[in-house]
C-alpha cells in the first residue's frame, strides 16, 4: 500500500450542512487548503461533488499536497493570506460555507513569537468570521486544538475548563470564543473541532515524522525528545476527515466544540518501538531519550469522544494501520529510511 490512501466510505449525508442542502453548485471555502488536514479535506469535499475554493499563503503549505485537485475545474486555488482583506474577499465570494483551517500550527513557534501566533490565529480567525458575515456565508467550521485544555483531567470532556499552557493553545481558545460569540450575536452556524494528534500521509511534523527524519540521517543512534513516557491521543487522517464531515453534517452548529481524537492514547516509547519494528531496526538502533521536551508541550492527552460518537463516529483505520500507511508514504516521499 505504498503511499496509497486508505479509503473510507462515508456513512452520512455529507451534502447537508447546518440544515442547508449543498448541491453541485455549492462552493466550499477551505482556508489552509495546502496544509496537511486542509488538503485531505479538500479532496473529500471535492469528491462529494461540491465546488472547492482553497485559500493558502503557503507559509507552511505545499503545492504538491494539491496535486490530485489542481487540474479539476471544480477546484480553485487562491494564493493569499487570511490577514489580507482582498484575499479574503476574493476567496469568500459566493461561498456557502467555510472550513477555517489556516493557522500558525506550531506550539514551539508560538512560544518564540506570540505576536505572530496571535495575528494569524486570533486576528486571522476574526477576519474569516467577519468576511463570512459580510459575504452572507452561513456556516464556519473552525480547526481548534486539544491544546486549549492544557494539562487536563483524562479522558477530557468538552466541558472541561480551558486552561492552555501554550500561546498556541491560548490563540485557539480565543478563536473558539469568537466563533461562539458570532453564533450568539449574528446567528452564524459554527463549530470548533478540537483536534488531538492527527497523523498520516502529508503530515510533516510531530513525533512520527521527526523520528523517521532522524533515522534517515542516522539509523544507529536515535535521540528522542522527552522521556518517552508522554502519552497522546492519535487519530489517523482519514478517520479525522470522517469526523470533520460528520460534525458539519450532523453537529449542533451553535458555537459548540467537539473533541476530534481516537479515545485511546499511545506513548512515544511505543511509537518508537513500533516504527523500529516496521523498519527492521530493532537490533540496529540504540534509542536515547533527552528527558525534556519543548515548552508548552502537554505531556498526556486523551479525548473523551462520546459527543462525536453520538453523531455516528466510528474509526475505520485505527492506529496500527495508519502508522504503517504513514511509513509507506514517508518512504515514497523521502526515500528509504534505512539501508539495514
Ligand atoms: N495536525 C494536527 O494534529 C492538529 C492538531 C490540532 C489542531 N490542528 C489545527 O488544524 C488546522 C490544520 O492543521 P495542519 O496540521 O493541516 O496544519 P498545516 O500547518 O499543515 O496547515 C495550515 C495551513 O495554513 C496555511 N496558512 C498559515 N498561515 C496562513 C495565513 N495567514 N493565510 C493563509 N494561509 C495560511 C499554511 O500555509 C498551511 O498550508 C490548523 O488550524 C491547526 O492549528 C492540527
Amino acid at each position: 500500500m505504498c503511499g496509497e490512501k486508505i479509503v473510507i466510505t462515508l456513512t452520512m449525508s455529507s451534502l447537508l450542512v447546518g440544515g442547508k442542502v449543498l448541491n453541485r453548485a455549492s462552493r466550499v471555502l477551505i482556508t489552509g487548503v495546502a496544509g496537511f488536514i486542509g488538503s485531505h479535506l479538500a479532496e473529500r469535499v471535492h469528491s462529494l461533488g461540491l465546488e472547492v475554493v482553497g485559500l493558502d499563503d503557503f507559509s507552511n503549505g505545499y503545492l504538491k499536497n494539491l496535486s490530485n485537485l489542481k487540474k479539476s475545474k471544480h477546484f480553485e486555488l487562491v494564493k493569499g493570506n487570511i490577514l489580507n482583506v482582498e484575499d479574503l474577499s476574493k476567496s469568500s465570494k459566493d461561498a456557502d460555507m467555510v472550513f477555517h483551517f489556516a493557522a500558525q500550527s506550531s506550539v514551539p513557534k508560538s512560544t518564540e513569537n506570540p505576536t505572530r501566533d496571535f495575528e494569524i490565529n486570533v486576528q486571522g480567525t476574526l477576519n474569516v468570521l467577519k468576511y463570512a458575515r459580510k459575504a452572507d456565508i452561513g456556516t464556519v467550521i473552525f480547526a481548534s486544538s486539544s491544546t486549549v485544555y492544557g494539562d487536563a483531567a483524562l479522558p477530557t470532556l468538552e466541558d472541561h475548563p480551558l486552561l492552555p499552557i501554550s500561546n498556541y493553545g491560548a490563540s485557539k481558545a480565543a478563536g473558539e470564543v469568537y466563533c461562539s460569540s458570532y453564533s450568539a450575536l449574528y446567528g452564524l452556524k459554527s463549530a470548533s473541532l478540537r483536534f488531538y494528534n492527527i497523523f498520516g500521509l502529508r503530515s510533516r511534523k510531530g513525533a512520527m515524522f521527526d523520528i523517521l527524519q532522524k533515522l534517515q540521517k542516522n539509523d544507529k543512534k536515535l535521540e528522542v525528545l522527552g522521556t518517552g513516557a508522554q502519552t497522546k491521543d492519535y487519530l489517523y487522517i482519514d478517520d479525522a476527515i470522517e469526523a470533520i464531515t460528520l460534525v458539519a453534517a450532523k453537529g449542533k452548529l451553535s458555537g459548540e466544540a467537539y473533541n476530534v481524537g481516537s479515545g485511546e492514547n499511545h506513548s512515544v516509547k511505543e511509537i518508537v518501538e513500533k516504527l523500529l519494528g516496521m523498519l527492521g531496526l530493532v537490533r540496529k538502533t540504540k534509542t536515547f531519550y533527552t528527558g525534556f521536551s519543548w515548552h508548552g508541550d502537554v505531556q498526556k492527552t486523551l479525548a473523551d469522544i462520546s459527543k462525536l460518537k453520538k453523531l455516528g463516529f466510528d474509526r475505520k483505520v485505527g492506529f496500527d494501520r495508519g502508522l504503517s500507511a504513514f511509513v509507506d508514504w514517508y518512504k515514497a516521499e523521502y526515500g528509504e529510511v534505512s539501508t539495514r
